[in-house]
Order: C-alpha cells, then structure tokens, then sequence
C-alpha cells in the first residue's frame, strides 16, 4: 500500500500502532473527548447501576472505525470497577468457547465482544439465554439419554461494538439494553485529541499546525493521533522536533493528503466514479473491481468519510459524485467530464448543472 494510501485509513495498521494507541487512549468517561450525547446516556446507565450495585444494562456500540468504541468499552468497565474480558466475534468459535467465557466471568464484569456482527448462529444462541437470563442450557450425554441443563451465570454485561449496526440480527439487537453510535468528531474535538495526546507523546504542536492535523483527520481520533506521530518523525528529521504549520503542512504533502483530508484511494475512487461512470450512479461491485478494493473495504473505510463530506451521495441505483466532489478533483486538476444525466430519482443533484433540464433522459449504460 502507498503511504498515504495506508496513513489515513482508519482501521490499526499494526501491533506497533496498537501499543502507542493504548497509552493514547482514555482511562475515565470524563477525559473521553466529543461524543457528548453517548456519554451523558452513559454517565446516567453507568450511575444508576452503581446505585443499584447490579451489573448495567448491555451496551451495543457502533459506528465507523476508529471513533472510539474500544476505548468506551474499557471506560465502561472502569467505571463500573470491574473487570474486563475482551474477545471478539470471529475469535469466538464454537458455542463451548463463549460458555467457558461466561462461565469464567465474575458478578458485574464486563465482557467485551469487537465485531459482534461476526459471531456464528449457533454461538449467538448461547449468547440469547446468557445476556437475558444470565444462564446457558448444556447438553449432558448423547443420543437418547442427552439431556439438557440449565447452568446459572452470575450477572455480567455484555459491551458489543461493530462498524456494522446492520449486520446484527434483531434477536441479538434486542439483548442490548442501550445501543449508541459513535459519530465523527468535529474539527475542534480533534484539535482537543491532538493536544492531548501531544502532551502524552511530549510534542510540542503550534495551534496552526493542530489545526492542519484536525482538518485532514477524517473525523476520526486513530487518523489524528497518526498524523500527529508521522508529522512529528517529519518535524525531528527536518527540523529542531517542534511541529510548526509549514511543518505539518510539508508532512502531508509528504504523505500526499490533500488540503480535505482525501488520500490517494479517495482521491482514486472518487476519480473512476467521475470519470468512468459519467459521476454515477454506480454500483459498488462494479466501483470495486474498477479501483481494485474490496467492496467492504469501500464500504467501511473510504464512503463513509466520503459522504460525511458531501463528496458522495447514496441513491437507490449506487453511488453518485456530488458537484463538491466534482470541484475537488477539478481544483486539483483532474479531468472531470459532464455527468451522465437522465437519473430522474436524483435529477435534483444535477439542478444547475445541465441546462436542458431534467427530461431528456439517456439510458445509462
Ligand atoms: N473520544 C476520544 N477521545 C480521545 N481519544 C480517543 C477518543 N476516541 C478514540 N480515541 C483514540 O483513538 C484510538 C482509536 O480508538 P478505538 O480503538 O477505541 O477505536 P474503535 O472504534 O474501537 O476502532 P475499531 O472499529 O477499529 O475497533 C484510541 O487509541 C484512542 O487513543
Ligand atoms: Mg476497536
């Protein structure tokens, strides 16, 4: 992968990232930066379980990488003041593998499941009576004098996080007592990560330069905190290590960011959708086999921020490239052909763009 193709992708890149990202992470609810609404919610769940001195309600966290649900799954636990155990769906492979996991856990402890959305059925079965009841039914024996036991669990809370809230079956979304979705952060809320986690790194970031860092962030607090420590490896090689605006600015024309945060993928995706598909719409199979990613990785990755930024608009018929996309690539000198028009369930996006208005429909190819 190019490098800047790989420094804004807002999934972890390694086990060494992994390491910095725990010393960057949040302890406590109230160093947890944005999310306001998540955490007012959380504050008042966490709260009246203490009160109550019972295990809180399940939590199901959700929304694109990188925003901070791992990061809030370990808060919820300290919080609490209780352990957490921490798996993930595709770890999870068998149904005796979850029932060793709930069986082993103590009153009110936390279990952490990442990429809930990826547990098999038949472990998701076990999980059904376990989140409700805080029991599992085993099989004692086979054939026909199996019989079924029901085991008792101590009271535990499940915390589940997936970037696909979709992907969840309705039984399992009903177990949760409280769903949240994490946002993307605003710029000034990403200003505040980068200064503190400055001050943990001990860099020294001039407020222009935080500025920089937070505009091409992607909204997202891992693309910041990794911007931060590449333009501070540029700011030590070139200069005394103290990171000024030209600083940051030199760094990630290094890293070939542009001035919205787009890297050279975005920029590719956005480029064949304009300039292959007359500006959509497009169909994601089709986008993928074009720019050579995986359909999911454009789904999870490069859209969302894409269309947070009113560079791309979802329709029914797939993908379109909005007229701010269509002036991005044009400021940065790409060829940017008319779009193809004609869709009439999105002709409004075309208003003004075509002059003979909306009826002379061609049919797209
Ligand atoms: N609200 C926040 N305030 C400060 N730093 C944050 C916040 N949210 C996340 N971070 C930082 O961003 C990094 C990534 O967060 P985290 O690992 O929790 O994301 P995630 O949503 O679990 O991502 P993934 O979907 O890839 O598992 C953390 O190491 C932490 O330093
Ligand atoms: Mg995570």
């Amino acid at each position: 992968m190019e490098e800047g193709a790989s420094v804004v992708t807002p999934e972890p890149l390694d086990g060494a990232e992994a390491t910095v990202e725990t010393s960057l992470r949040p302890r406590r609810l109230a160093e947890y930066i944005g999310q306001s609404s998540v955490k007012q919610n959380l504050q008042i769940l966490l709260t009246a379980a203490a009160q109550r001195g019972e295990a809180a309600d399940h939590v199901l966290l959700y929304g694109p990488p990188g925003l901070g649900k791992t990061t809030l799954a370990n808060i919820v636990a300290r919080e609490l003041g209780v352990n957490i155990h921490t798996t993930s769906g595709p770890a999870i492979e068998r149904p005796g593998d979850l029932a060793a996991i709930l069986t082993n856990l103590e009153e009110r402890d936390v279990l952490f499941i990442d990429e809930i959305h990826r547990l098999n059925h038949s472990v998701e079965e076990i999980l059904y009576p376990a989140m409700e009841d805080f029991g599992i039914d085993v099989m004692i024996g086979r054939g026909p004098s199996a019989r079924s036991l029901r085991l008792s669990l101590k009271a535990f809370t499940v915390v589940g996080a997936t970037t696909r809230a979709g992907r969840i079956s309705s039984p399992l979304r009903d177990r949760f007592g409280a769903v949240y979705r994490l946002d993307y952060y605003d710029a000034s809320e990403l200003a505040t990560i980068i200064e503190r986690s400055a001050g943990i790194l001990g860099v020294t970031i001039e407020p222009d330069a935080v500025t920089i860092l937070a505009r091409r962030g992607r909204g997202t607090p891992r693309v910041v905190n990794r911007l931060l420590r590449r333009v501070r490896d540029h700011a030590e090689v070139t200069g005394d290590g103290r990171i000024t605006a030209a600083q940051a600015e030199a760094a990630m024309a290094a890293m070939d960011i542009d001035h919205e945060g787009l890297d050279t993928t975005d920029r590719r995706l956005l480029a064949a959708i304009v300039q292959k598909f007359g500006s959509g719409p497009v169909g994601g199979a089709a986008l993928a086999a074009v720019i050579g990613e995986e359909v999911e990785t454009i789904e999870d990755v490069y859209e969302p921020f894409l269309l947070q930024l009113g560079f791309l608009d979802r329709t029914p018929q797939g993908r379109v490239a909005t007229e701010r996309a269509r002036d991005h690539l044009r400021g940065l000198g790409y060829d940017v052909p008319a779009p193809r028009r004609g869709e009439r369930l999105d002709a409004g996006l075309w208003d003004g763009i075509t002059s003979e208005g909306r009826s002379g429909s061609e049919t797209p190819a």
